[in-house]
């Protein structure tokens, strides 16, 4: 393990130190979304604006959040999962056409991730792997082992809760996304762009009487290659599980 890497990141991720970005050259945009191989066409969800009742108040929210490790057996209905990728990737408005403004910030609006979903629990919804289209609020089924809730909680150490949720959220990070705009710099961005989808999530959860556990101790490696992403282009930053409370 190189020692001192995490503060020679720091100090190279300086605007000192960067190099003339994508966009300041004039090279193309990357795509807002990207479309994953193989994917089934958009299963729509149910109106987010529908969930707006579950809310509960703020301050009970924030208060009460904490990390779920254990769940109901129960399911999650399609109008619950809906309001949970609303909270956490849903696009509020697309001005000019590419950009997208969503429910949570992100640095330049880049919203460099993808959200793949592996279901277990959800009413009316096949178990497997799907992709959230953010645009269309819709799901895409994606191809996926049978066995990926347990290979899912192999490659996180043999945590249970990985796997052992209604609905695991796996936020997959696009780099070019980012660094088009701020260089080796957005690498910073992408790992607090995720902090701020995650906490959405928990509060979300809370919301609907389940519960959310933020995962980043994870192989890599193994995770990657489960999801078919390359670790470079594509990489799995950061997963949560969440279920119903028991
Ligand atoms: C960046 C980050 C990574 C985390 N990784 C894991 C993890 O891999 N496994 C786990 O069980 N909890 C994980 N957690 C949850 C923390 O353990 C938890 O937030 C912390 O113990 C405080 O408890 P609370 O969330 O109930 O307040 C993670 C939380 C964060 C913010």
């Amino acid at each position: 393990m190189a020692r001192g890497i995490g503060s020679e990141f720091m100090r190279l991720t300086r605007h000192a130190h960067l190099e003339i970005s994508e966009q300041r050259l004039g090279r193309p945009e990357p795509p807002p979304v990207e479309p994953a191989a193989g994917e089934s066409d958009a299963q729509p969800l149910p109106d987010p604006g529908a969930t707006r009742a579950l809310a509960p108040d703020f301050h009970d929210l924030v208060t009460r959040r904490v990390s779920r490790r254990r769940y109901a057996e129960s399911p999650l209905t399609q109008r619950e999962l809906s309001f949970l990728l609303w909270c956490t990737q849903g696009v509020k408005d697309i001005p000019g056409g590419t950009v997208t403004l969503r429910t949570v910030p992100s640095a330049g609006a880049r919203h460099a991730f993808e959200t793949l979903l592996l279901v277990r629990r959800v009413e009316g919804l096949a178990p497997g792997l799907y992709r959230f289209d953010p645009p269309a609020h819709a799901l895409r089924a994606l191809p996926a082992p049978a066995d990926l809730s347990e290979r899912l909680t192999a490659a996180c150490y043999g945590q249970a809760c990985a796997g052992a949720g209604a609905v695991a959220f796996l936020w997959v990070a696009i780099p070019r996304r980012m660094t088009w705009r701020y260089g080796e710099r957005g690498y910073r961005y992408l790992h607090l762009d995720a902090g701020h989808v995650a906490q959405n999530l928990y509060l979300a959860a809370e919301a609907i009487g389940a519960g959310a556990c933020a995962i980043a101790a994870f192989d890599d490696q193994a995770i990657d290659a489960l999801l078919g992403l390359d670790g470079e282009r594509a990489f799995l930053i950061y997963l949560a599980a969440v279920g119903k409370k028991p």
